[in-house]
């Protein structure tokens, strides 16, 4: 065989020390690199048969069996080793794609998740097009164009009724912050961070989540979690990263991730180890590991706190946890204003006796009301082909039909709140059911 100098000298060398794994694990090398797999795997062999426990010989025999087809041969090396993490990165990545052609699939994604794991951007277009998840049916490409998230708000605080608790401490611990970066650094305070807003549904945590952006100057990004959760195996994985990079190359940036509950208990996720890894990619990107968290606010919104992953809560996380309560009296009677708005209204529309009975009432609930009011309304034109105001009367019937749906959170939140509140995470409720 002709072989060329390097690897003339190294056989040369080989042959005095025979014994010295290095120099065989060099001269496999460059059997490898010059194309001579068969030579490179027999080096590679001889070197395992002195040192069982080689990482970098099995790493390259596996890709020199890749490329010999010897996938079985393969999966051997690979389960010889009981620990995966023990693994090399491109070890595992050469006995998954094995894998892949010996048909087991399951496994495959189970080692995929874990390549992902260590590096969640590492990409390979035959083990992602062999290892989709199929069983679900077309998959919504995320576009990850920039413009599809900046968004721009068009209502403020002004917009929202009531929540002046809500707002203030939005102010304080997000507008503020944003807009006089210098100040607080002067006193040692970083500015972003996570803020949490949870309470009954239709209450008004996405609204205000859109009303914050309105107020302020910075940009606002909105994350629905099944935008970001994929049936592709660390697909998910690479949304959050990317979704997090476009925050970072924005700030002053709100981040908001709406449902975020969602994020660990996705019905997309087939395997349990896949919503495990979402969850950890989130929380390194929140804690900014690899990166700059620098004038990044995120804010997440949940109607189910207690089915958050405690791991979000900790220090640096969500660490902020504001709650959003119920409308009182005065917002109902804003809410009903902004509902009624550019409406046909009839003369005596008393919006604070309106609030009055509907006590319990969403703002998601509210508007349910007024869009009954004005079903009832549009019934009448259409028979008789007369349009007539809304009534007092045609609302107070509307509530009647109407039940307000937070007392059912109350029920589930209240056992939370007595029961599994060392935190003191639910004083608010408790606080609100008193
Ligand atoms: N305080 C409020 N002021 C004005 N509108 C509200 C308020 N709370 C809720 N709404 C209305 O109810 C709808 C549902 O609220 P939303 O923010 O989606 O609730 P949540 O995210 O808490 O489930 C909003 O789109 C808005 O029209
Ligand atoms: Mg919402």
């Amino acid at each position: 065989m002709n072989y060329n100098q390097d690897i003339q000298t190294l056989i040369e060398a080989v042959a005095k020390s025979p014994d010295n794994t290095t120099l065989r694990y060099y001269l496999a090398e460059k059997f490898m690199h010059s194309g001579f797999v068969p030579e490179a795997e027999v080096q590679l062999q001889e070197i395992l048969k002195l040192d069982r426990s080689n990482m970098a010989a099995k790493e390259l025999l596996a890709e020199a069996f890749y490329k010999g087809k010897k996938f079985s041969a393969i999966v051997m090396i690979a389960e010889d080793i009981q620990d995966t993490n023990e693994m090399p990165f491109k070890l595992k990545v050469w006995y998954t794609k094995a894998l892949v052609k010996e048909k087991n699939l399951r496994l495959a994604q189970e080692m995929y998740e874990e390549i992902l794991d260590d590096n969640p951007r590492f990409l390979d277009p035959e083990l992602d097009e062999a290892l989709r998840i199929k069983a679900f049916g077309a998959l919504e490409e995320l576009d990850l164009d920039e413009e599809l998230f900046l968004e721009e708000s068009n209502i403020s605080f002004k917009d929202v009724g009531g929540l002046a608790d809500v707002k203030k401490e939005i102010n304080l611990k997000i507008i503020k912050p944003l807009l006089n970066p210098d100040l607080y650094k002067m006193y040692g305070k970083k500015v972003g961070g996570g803020i949490l807003l949870y309470g009954p549904p239709g209450c008004g945590k996405t609204y205000m989540a859109r009303a914050t952006a309105g107020e302020i100057d910075a940009k606002f990004i909105n994350v629905g979690i099944n935008d970001i959760l994929d049936m592709y195996i660390g697909q998910s994985e690479r949304n959050l990263a990317d979704v997090f990079e476009v925050a970072r190359e924005h700030t002053p940036c709100v981040l908001f991730f709406d449902e975020v509950d969602a994020i660990g208990a996705s019905r997309h996720q087939m395997i349990n180890q896949a919503g495990k890894n979402v969850i950890n990619q989130f929380l390194s990107e929140m804690d900014g590991i690899s990166s700059d968290n620098e004038g990044l606010l995120i804010v997440g919104a949940t109607n189910t706190p207690w089915a958050l992953d405690t791991a979000f809560r900790r220090p640096g996380r969500f660490d902020r946890i504001i709650f959003v309560p119920p409308p009182d009296n005065d917002a109902r009677a804003a809410i009903f204003e902004l509902a009624l708005r550019e409406k046909p209204l009839g003369e005596g529309i008393n919006y604070t006796k309106l609030a009055k009975s509907t006590d319990m009432f969403s703002g998601a609930d509210i508007y349910a009301v007024v869009d009954r009011a004005i079903e009832a309304k549009l019934e009448i034109a259409l028979e008789t082909g007369e349009v007539q105001p809304i009534e007092m009367t045609d609302l107070q019937q509307a509530i009647k039909k109407t039940q307000p749906s937070t007392r059912e959170w109350f029920n589930t939140a209240k056992n939370y709140a007595l029961y599994a509140n060392q935190s003191g995470l639910y004083d608010e409720i408790l606080k609100y059911i008193k």
